[in-house]
This record gives C-alpha cells, structure tokens and sequence, in this order.
C-alpha cells in the first residue's frame, strides 16, 4: 500500500492542484452540514481535510464516523481555500486536500485526555506517554532535542572529538549521589554500579591517547528527585589533553553560538560573564545565580558590631556574617508569606529570617527595637530603604546566611511576580569554586565538584600547609537563567598528587588502591594534562523549550517518585530470580 507522499506539515500554495496521498492521525473532526472537515496530523503538522458528500457519498459517510485519533489515509487534489476560511496559524492553512479516497487504517478508543491541551494530571500523561508524545508542543520538544544534539556533535568532530561509548556495568564513580547497583549473576554477591559520570572513564581515555573525546552520556544517580533532576539524565560529556579552562571555555561558549543561532535565530555576545563562587554568593546567595534580576545580597555585618540584637551578636561572634536583602516595595507581604520565606530560609540551614517593613513611615519590625538611631541610620543608607520595602536578614556563616538569602530572593522574586524576560539568555561561568568542603554532618572533608579535580597552582601550598577551606579548584560551572547545566575542571594527573588529594579526603592507601588503584596506576604511565566538562543535556533543552521540568523534555521519564508509569517500573522481582542473583529480600522492618 501506498501510505503518503510527504508528511502532513509539508503542503503549500505551490502545491495547488497536486494529487496527494496523506497519512496520519485525526486531530479533529466537524461536520458542516455534511461535509466533514478533518485536520489530519503527523508529528510535522496538520492538514485539512474535506469530505464532500456529494462528490464521493461513500467516503464522507466513513468521514462521518472517524473519531480522533484512528489513523487514516486519504487520497485527493489539494486546493486552495476559499478566500477568508484560510488558517494564518498553520503552514498548511492556505489549502486543503479534497478526498477522493479514505481507509481507516486503525480505529482509536477514546484518549483518557484531551489531546489539544497540556492536562494538569501529569502522572496520567505518562502513563499515556505515547498519546502525550503525539501533542505538538512535546513533538516540538523531541524535534528541538534532537536537533541541538546534531549541532552539538556536528561541532565537536568538527572541532576534532571523537565519541567513544564507555561501560554502564562499571565501579563507583563518586559524584556525590548515591549508585545504582547491578547484581553479577557471575560472580555472587558482587555488584556492578551504574555510573554516575564517565568520569574516570573519560581520564582514562586521555591517558589512553584519544585527545579529544564526546560521548551523549546516560548517567544515573539514586537521588531524591525535583523538576530538574532524573535518576538517568543525559550528558553532552567530553574531554581534551594539553587544554587550558580557557580552551574549554571559548569551546563551549562556541556550541551555544551555534545551538542559539540555528534553534532561535538569536546571537548571543561572547565571551560570557565570568564570577567566583565567592562573588555569586556573596551578591546573589548561590552558584547558581539567576542574573535576570537585580535586588542583590548586601552585607551589613560592620554595622552591627555592637548589637543587642542576640541572633545578629552570636552570629558575628562565631565568625559569621549578617546579609540583608531589599525586597523593594512589599512591605505588604501578608504573616503567611512571611512565613513561607522563613520556611524557604531555613530549608537552607538557616535558624530564623529577621525583617522589616517600612511602612507609612515607621519600621514595624520585631527586631528594631534592639537597634541604636546610628544604626538604624547606617542600615536605611547601605540597604536603599524607602517607603514600602522589606528588608529581610539572615545571621549565620557565611555559606549558610548567603544560601538561606539566595533562596528567599528567589521566593521573593516569585512571589512578588518580578518581571523577568523568559526570551533573555542570561549566560554565565561561575570559576575558582572551593576544592574541598568540611561536612559537620558527616565530620569529614569532600570534594566540591569530585576528587579528581585539579587545585589552583597558586593554592597548592595550601594543601601541604593544611588549610583546606581556603584551596580553590580549577572547576567551573555553567549558568543558564540561573539553571547549572553544566559543570568541569582541569584534572589532576599526577599520581601523587591525586594520592594525596585522596587522603585529604579521608581515603586511605588501602581504599584508594581498591577504588581507585587502576587511576593512580594509569597516572604513573605517562598521562597528559587535561580537563574537560559535562553538560546537562535535560536541563539545557528544558530551558530552551521554555519547560519548567526536564520531564517535559525526555521522552520517557520517571516521575517525581522515580516510576515509569507507563510500563510500570520499577517492579517486582519472583524471589526464584533473586535467588540466581545470591540476593534475598528482607522485609521492612527487619
Ligand atoms: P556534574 O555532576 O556537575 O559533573 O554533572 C554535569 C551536569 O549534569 C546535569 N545533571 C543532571 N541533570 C538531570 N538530572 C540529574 N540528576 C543531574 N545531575 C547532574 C547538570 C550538571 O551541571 N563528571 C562531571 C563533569 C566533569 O567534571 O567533566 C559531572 O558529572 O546540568
Ligand atoms: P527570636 O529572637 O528568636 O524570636 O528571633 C527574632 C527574629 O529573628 C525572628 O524574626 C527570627 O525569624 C529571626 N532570626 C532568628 N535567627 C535568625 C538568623 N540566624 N538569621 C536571621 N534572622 C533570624
């Protein structure tokens, strides 16, 4: 059989007076007095199609019984349509195809939801994913996906990369989640871990002499799920030997170049801004700033050396730090919404959120009755304060009080219905991250981004002396609208040296043979200097897109509780399979 001629986006004025065969899927049907109007769609567009009953009495009568969603084909003359029943919206919108013929290829039930629109139930979408794919807004979204990833590979060959595949069934890659584990049937007991970055890999592979490598990199991390984040994602993973970060740098703000130019005919200046870990989070409260929008982090520590203000004293005296905020004009926040940004403050650590409101000419404030008239005069100057602003605190260490400010701003910002430009593409690299963090938690040092990082030349000194706080990484973080997606470093490739950075972090010989032993190894044969980064391929389509999830751009994504409910997984194991992997099943409580 012969199914189509072209795709059911493609006709236009030009093709007045074709015969045509379509195929496709009913998107919608009316009836006007008995000819029956289809708009026919595939996943380039839609057609329309008209019935005449009087011309071909058999086929409007089928016409008449199609409902959305059977699959047809139709075979007719395209025409133009009559003046003023064109459809601007449409490509196809100046014609149509006046059927001849009609088969009903296959009949649809009725779809558990309407196929035009976006329905909030998205755990029904995926469970019906390939309904949902069928929408043009999540066509569009796979058109655009697998277009930016041509461009980016089409780039990096051009640019000399090679992709090479590396394992799935691998060892522990630390990048700070949790592993995935596979059970070897052939060797009980033991586990493959599911990697979480081809790192090692890919370091691997540069000592190995591959130079220049790419690889469009599942990754999958155990972690507790959010809007941006997957169990398995995807990386535009690559690395390069005898590089700088500059290399890195002018190479990545060249594929966005490229990606900008060809999916939205926009050129976009480089190089991008540039800011230390410091600074983002000293201005904006995170390493991930969204530079959209101005109202910046402001430190008034110096004004308060002398407080009787408990929360600001015990603060400084512990060697912390008091920022301030102005939430410009909304002093008419209502207790609830206070109470929401004290909650959002302290999700990120912090004990309490301080504020005043400057209202019809007063403070009304629970703090400000600590506070001297010096002080109140010093705050109101440093902070801007006028009529109708709210001034939020945050008293802590440094890292905590940015933190717990950065994410109130962004409440506030929400909230508040802050206008940003969602066609802005505000680019930014966040640089000279920390190496190393000390965790109370866990009474231990780890790495920032992973320990394979390589310290500032300037801040080695600092790793012999024992200051590890103060050692700043050769890594860098890519910020798209306040969005990371990407993140890399030079690495370290002196076995030695990636010893010691090993016990820094608390691992020792025994370990680092057993973890990690074949890197230090490969490090003594000869490995060139390199780095490399990782892009997050999800969360750079998503805000392409305009999505505010990354589910909205993988076609079949887990849900926020980490299920495809479309085939339903995860599922269950019959014991009988468990036994041939040496595994037994305990129950909750034991
Ligand atoms: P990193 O851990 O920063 O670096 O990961 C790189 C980028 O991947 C994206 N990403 C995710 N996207 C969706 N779901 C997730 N769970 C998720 N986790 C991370 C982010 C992030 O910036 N091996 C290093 C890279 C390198 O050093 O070259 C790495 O994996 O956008
Ligand atoms: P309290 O004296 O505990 O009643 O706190 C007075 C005000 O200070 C309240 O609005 C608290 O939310 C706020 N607060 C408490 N701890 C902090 C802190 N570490 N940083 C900023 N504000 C705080």
């Amino acid at each position: 059989m012969h199914y189509r001629d072209c795709s059911c986006g493609a006709l236009r004025a030009k093709d007045v007076g074709r015969l045509i065969t379509l195929s496709g899927w009913v998107a919608s049907r009316r009836d006007h007095g008995g000819v029956i109007f289809i708009d026919l769609r595939d996943r380039d567009g839609i057609t329309q199609v008209v019935f005449h009953p009087e011309q071909n009495a058999q086929a409007a009568a089928t016409a008449h019984t199609l409902r959305s969603e059977d699959v047809i084909c139709v075979h007719g003359k395209i025409v133009a349509r009559l003046a003023g029943t064109e459809n601007e919206a449409l490509p196809t919108g100046s014609l149509e195809l006046v059927a001849s013929t009609l088969e009903v290829i296959n009949r649809s039930q009725v779809p558990p939801f309407p196929m035009e629109e976006r329905i909030g139930n998205e755990d029904l979408r995926l469970t019906y994913r390939y309904l949902d794919l069928r929408r043009p807004e999540m066509t569009a979204n796979l058109r655009l996906r697998h277009r930016v990833t041509k461009i980016i590979r089409d780039m990096l060959d051009q640019e000399g990369f090679w992709e090479v595949e590396t394992p799935i069934l691998c060892n522990s890659t630390p990048e700070g989640a949790r592993d995935f584990l596979v059970p070897a049937r052939l060797s009980p007991g033991k586990f493959y871990a599911l990697p979480q970055a081809p790192q090692q890999y890919k370091q691997l592979l540069m000592v190995g002499g591959v130079d220049r490598y790419f690889q469009i990199a599942r990754c999958f991390r155990d972690e507790d799920l959010r809007a941006d984040r997957q169990p398995e994602f995807t990386q535009v993973d690559l690395e390069a030997s005898f590089i700088s970060e500059e290399d890195i740098f002018s190479l990545i703000e060249k594929i966005f170049q490229k990606i900008l130019l060809e999916t939205r005919a926009v050129e976009i200046k480089t190089p991008f801004l540039r800011m230390t870990y410091h600074e983002a989070m000293n201005r904006y409260g995170s390493d991930k700033p969204d530079t959209r929008f101005k109202m910046e982090l402001s430190d008034v520590s110096t004004i308060f050396t002398q407080t009787e203000f408990k929360v600001f004293a015990h603060a400084l005296d512990h060697g912390g730090v008091i920022k301030a905020l102005n939430a410009k004009g909304f002093a008419s926040i209502t207790s609830g919404q206070i109470e929401t940004l004290t909650d959002v403050a302290k999700s990120a650590g912090a004990k309490g959120l301080a504020f005043i409101k400057v209202e019809n000419g007063e403070w009304k404030s629970p703090i400000v009755k600590f506070f001297t008239d010096a002080q109140k005069a010093a705050l109101a100057k440093q902070m801007n304060m006028e009529e109708g602003d709210l001034i939020l605190f945050g008293a802590d260490c440094f890292e905590t009080a940015c933190m717990a400010l950065g994410r109130v701003r962004l409440k506030v910002a929400e909230l508040q219905k802050i206008f940003i430009d969602h066609d802005q593409l505000a680019f930014l690299w966040v640089v000279d991250f920390p190496l190393l963090a000390y965790s109370e938690e866990e009474n231990k040092w780890n790495a920032v981004h992973h320990p394979f990082t390589r310290p500032k030349d300037e801040d080695a000194e600092l790793l012999l002396s024992g200051q590890l706080a103060e050692i700043r990484a050769q890594a860098y973080d890519i910020v798209l609208n306040g969005v990371e997606i990407g993140g890399g470093s030079m690495r370290i490739h002196e076995s030695e040296l990636q010893a010691r950075i090993f016990g820094a972090l608390g691992i020792d010989e025994n370990v680092q043979k057993e973890l990690f032993g074949h890197l230090l190894k490969a490090f003594e044969y000869g490995a060139p200097p390199h780095g490399g980064i990782a892009l997050g391929l999800d969360r750079l389509i998503s805000l392409l897109a305009q999505e505010e999830s990354i589910r909205e751009v993988i076609a079949f994504p887990k849900n926020n509780r980490g299920m495809e409910l479309m085939t339903g997984s995860p599922s269950h194991v019959d014991e009988k399979d468990l036994r041939v992997l040496s595994i037994a099943t305990r129950s909750k409580q034991s």
